[in-house]
């Protein structure tokens, strides 16, 4: 008997010092039993307390009877039906109105025949767990927002490379849609070999620390193969001592890239402007001083040709004299138009009948003995305001390096077409020699040829360029290689007036 009360005394002990509040049930809901620590909670007396249902409403303090429970889902019946333990989450106040978040969870006591005699309800107060996890939802959400929303590519993978995670901007980039993503594996974003090399360099710990990729340039492979150069860093995600997953973030360089070479460009054509006008100031003075000389020379030499009798053993000599200081003279004309000493006389025309005129101008017809010419004129007339002598004069250039790159044999195509910016363009191909890197950057400077001696005197190209900068244009190489140059001319289009209309001419 003295052991029974024992060990009676024992449970009630244990009953008492559970530090939630607890209660016990009989089957019909009747409280028969509850610790100090629930009196203590619920500020409720013993004589209030025992023997009420746990749903009677009419208990001084709400929350111990009032639950949101229909009778179909009373965690209590259930635990009965069950015999097993069942929890529910109640959200209810305390008298001050705060919210309290509780977990209560209701434990059969079996008989000996293991049938349910009593429910034991245990109530945790879990409001600061629900507080967190609301925070840390809120936070999920915000990341969640953050990463999506963000202008970088984000992925991240699982330890098998599988893709865990991919936001808008990655999908944008590699071409995936997230919905692929259980299909694809990291390895699929990078040539062969990039990904384990990454890999590596993440578990190095001298670059950029344990787990850490610094900014690193490479090339990803998107889901129709091209290629796309990227600036990278990337992360291992650490669970205690062991790799979890990894993180990385993608900035396209495309744009960055075309940026830079624009501007690469500019500086390059604005040095080479610079460097173009200087030579044109040093070769203006220079054609200055030598005209008038050379006007000497050609008169004196002239007077003397005509007095000297046709068969003078000297004949011969004075008019190589003559025919050099003629060719000096062309030099000189050149000289003065590339120094734009010469000011333009613009006048509008047809792009289309000046480039034919060009073509009508050149007067070694040998020139065009086994090259066929094609015509590639844009449909309807393109107007420009420009010195129709001076363009021809660069055509006629432009042509003559055509004939000359080709040796003899080849296909000349003349294309002239306009564009919604309303400029207008004209390109002379050729299928001669090309123009090799080194050349390609000197070819706009004077005096700079590649023809034997007295064949050209590299002005042709540098007096173009000082024409087509005077008329607001530009000229420069298109294309170039083993099957050919391409040179293109640009134009501001003049607006079409009723004085001139578009002509068709297809
Ligand atoms: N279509 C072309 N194909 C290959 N090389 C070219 C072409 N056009 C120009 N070049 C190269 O550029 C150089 C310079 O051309 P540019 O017209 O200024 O001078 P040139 O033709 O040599 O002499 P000039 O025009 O004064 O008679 C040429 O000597 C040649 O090497
Ligand atoms: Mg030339």
């Amino acid at each position: 008997m003295e052991q029974i009360l024992n060990e009676l005394d024992w449970r009630i002990r244990i009953f008492e010092s559970l530090s939630y509040p607890t209660r016990i049930l009989n089957a019909n809901r009747e409280v028969i039993a509850a610790n100090q620590v629930f009196y203590d909670r619920f500020q409720i007396t013993k004589e209030d307390l025992l023997g009420r249902t746990c749903h009677d409403d009419s208990l001084p303090y709400a929350s111990i009877s009032h639950f949101p429970c229909s009778s179909d889902k009373c965690p209590h019946l259930a635990a009965h039906e069950s015999c097993k333990s069942q929890s529910i989450e109640v959200q209810t106040w305390d008298k001050n109105g705060n919210t309290i978040w509780e977990e209560r969870v209701f434990s059969p006591i079996l008989d000996d025949k293991g049938k349910v005699k009593y429910i034991v309800e245990s109530i945790r107060d879990i409001t600061r767990i629900k507080h967190l996890e609301k925070r840390y939802s809120e936070m999920r959400e915000l990341i969640d927002k953050v990463v999506q929303s963000s202008v970088s590519a984000i992925m991240a993978a699982d330890r098998e490379g599988n893709i865990i995670l991919m936001n808008e901007a990655a999908e944008k980039l590699f071409g995936y849609s997230v919905l692929d993503a259980n299909e694809i594996n990291i390895e699929n974003f990078y040539p062969s070999g990039v990904a384990r090399e990454i890999m590596r360099k993440l578990r190095d710990e001298e670059i950029g620390g344990k787990g850490k990729l610094p900014i690193t340039n490479v090339d990803i492979v998107k889901q129709d193969g091209e290629k796309i150069p990227v600036e990278m860093t990337a992360a291992i995600i650490y669970e205690g001592e062991n790799e979890a997953a990894t993180a990385a973030i993608f900035n396209d360089l495309r744009e960055k890239q075309a940026v830079a070479k624009k501007l690469e460009n500019a500086e390059v054509q604005l040095l080479q402007s610079e460097k173009l006008a200087s030579i044109g100031r040093l070769a203006a003075g220079v054609a200055h001083e030598i005209n008038n000389p050379l006007t000497s020379i050609l008169m004196y030499g002239n007077m003397m040709y005509e007095e000297l009798d046709a068969d003078h053993p000297l004949i011969q000599h004075l008019r190589y004299i003559l025919e050099d200081a003629e060719r000096c003279t062309g030099i000189v004309k050149n000289l003065l138009a590339y120094s734009r000493q010469a000011s333009p006389s613009r006048a509008v025309f047809y792009l289309n009948n000046m480039v034919n005129e060009s073509l009508g101008l050149i007067r070694d017809q040998k020139l065009f003995m086994n090259v066929q010419v094609v015509k590639n004129f844009d449909d309807h007339q393109i107007l420009v305001n420009a010195d129709k002598n001076q363009l021809c004069q660069v055509v006629i250039n432009l042509l003559i390096n055509a004939f000359d790159a080709m040796e003899g044999s080849g296909t000349l195509t003349l294309t002239t077409y306009r564009n919604d910016s309303h400029r207008a363009f004209i390109e002379v191909s050729d299928t001669g020699c090309g123009i090799s890197d080194e050349d390609a950057s000197k070819i706009f400077e004077p005096f700079f040829t590649t023809k034997e001696l007295g064949k050209g005197t590299g002005l042709g190209l540098s007096m173009a360029y000082g024409i087509m900068q005077e008329n607001d244009g530009g000229i420069s190489i298109k294309s170039t290689g083993p099957e050919g140059t391409t040179i293109v001319l640009e134009l501001p289009e003049e607006p079409v007036t009723d004085e001139f209309t578009f002509v068709s001419i297809g």
